[in-house]
């Protein structure tokens, strides 16, 4: 069965394994299926037919790129085996008309040294495209190769996706310190996996509305953008994508926000969500009657205070949260804090994002 493999912000993978799973039993009267679905750092490798992996990048939410394993090759010790190695693989059948573009990568393996190695591939790259009479077309379409080595066993992938995954396609305007998508979906499937039940959500310092928007987005299917897959040819660009009809189990997502340019792009933002409701204020100064908050639903909080220098609250973290606490009393309420300015609390998850080593932590 072909492979695939989703890359994964490090920390996240056994959340990306479980949304997988998830669509594999939720789209099983389509005929989909993604079978031995195993994490390794940075990222959650499966197996699927050649069309459904490519239509997983439709719907997945919390990886950034889908790679699909064009060829696996053993003992790859010199440019002659990787030349040999590029032979047996069609790149006129898959490939026509485009540019490839090396991305190495080398792990205890004889060749080691990654200036060399791209060029090794690059070269025999062209070796194999004058054997293989592939035509040269002019302004070609850069695809992104992988080539991977590992103690001298060499994976060549190829990126199914193009624009990162985290790129939704809505034109999103942002302010400062704004959450990757991925990121926030991801924390939003473990949340309802938490909670496994339907829920109203709240991110009192909400930005530029990702935790909101994502929430609102969770199960939907990605159709206001192109693939690297689609320019393929026309066999992968016609692929059907089925109907998902998933009962979310956030309901409603309310927004706080204190300043006023912010809450204009996250206006903006939110304007097609019905279900997105939003309060520009302090967020320690209203309680749930400010925000028409209904008790029909447990309410869970989810939130990313600022925590660099040139951002900062205008009373300590911890009497911020104790405030929202107090204010809305929510069934639970999680916040996302650098861990070494946290060293005294336990995370209930760890991840990097921005370069920084980031937890999900719970108020008590
Ligand atoms: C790190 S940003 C959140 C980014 C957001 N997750 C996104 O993806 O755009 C923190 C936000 O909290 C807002 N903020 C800070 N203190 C606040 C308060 N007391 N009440 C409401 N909003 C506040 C800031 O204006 C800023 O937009």
């Amino acid at each position: 069965m072909p492979s695939f493999m989703a890359i994964v912000a490090p920390g996240l993978e056994n959340i990306s394994a479980k949304e997988l799973k998830f669509y594999s039993k939720s789209l099983k009267t389509f005929g989909f299926e993604y079978n031995n679905i195993n994490t390794i750092k940075g990222g959650v490798e499966f197996e699927s037919s050649f069309e459904h992996g490519l239509l997983s990048n439709h719907f997945l939410k919390t990886p950034v790129r889908i790679l699909y394993r064009w060829g696996q090759f053993q003992e790859v010790l010199r440019t002659n085996d990787i030349e040999k190695a590029f032979e047996s693989l069609d790149w006129f059948e898959l490939l026509k008309g485009f540019k490839p573009e090396f991305h190495v990568s080398s792990f205890k393996s004889k060749m080691f040294h990654l200036q060399k190695l791209k060029q090794a591939c690059e070269m025999s790259y062209r070796r194999v495209k004058i054997k293989q009479n592939i035509e040269v077309v002019k302004n070609r379409t850069t695809q992104k190769v992988y080539v991977r080595l590992s103690k001298n066993k060499m994976t060549v992938s190829l990126d199914t996706t193009g624009e990162l995954l985290y790129k939704r396609g809505q034109n999103k305007a942002v302010n400062e310190a704004p959450l990757r998508e991925n990121i926030a979906s991801s924390l939003l499937w473990w949340l309802s996996l938490q909670v496994n039940k339907s829920f109203n959500l709240l991110d009192p310092m909400c930005g530029s509305g990702t935790f909101l928007i994502e929430s609102q987005n969770l199960y939907k299917t990605h159709t206001q953008r192109k693939f690297q897959y689609q320019l393929w040819s026309t066999d992968t660009r016609e692929l059907k994508l089925p109907e998902l009809d998933i009962k979310p189990l956030i309901q409603n997502a309310y927004g706080i926000e204190v300043n006023p340019n912010t809450f204009k792009t996250l206006s903006t933002n939110t304007k097609d969500f019905k279900n997105i409701e939003l309060l520009q204020a302090d967020c320690t100064q209203v309680s749930k009657t400010d925000l028409n908050l209904s008790d029909s639903l447990p309410l869970i909080v989810l939130t990313n205070p600022p925590y660099e220098k040139r951002l900062h609250l205008k009373q300590t973290l911890s009497q911020t949260l104790e405030a929202i606490n107090s204010n809305f009393q929510p069934e639970a309420l999680f916040y996302i804090y650098p861990i070494d300015q946290h060293r005294n609390k336990k995370p209930s998850l760890t991840f990097r994002s921005g370069g920084l080593n980031l937890g999900l932590f719970k108020y008590t």
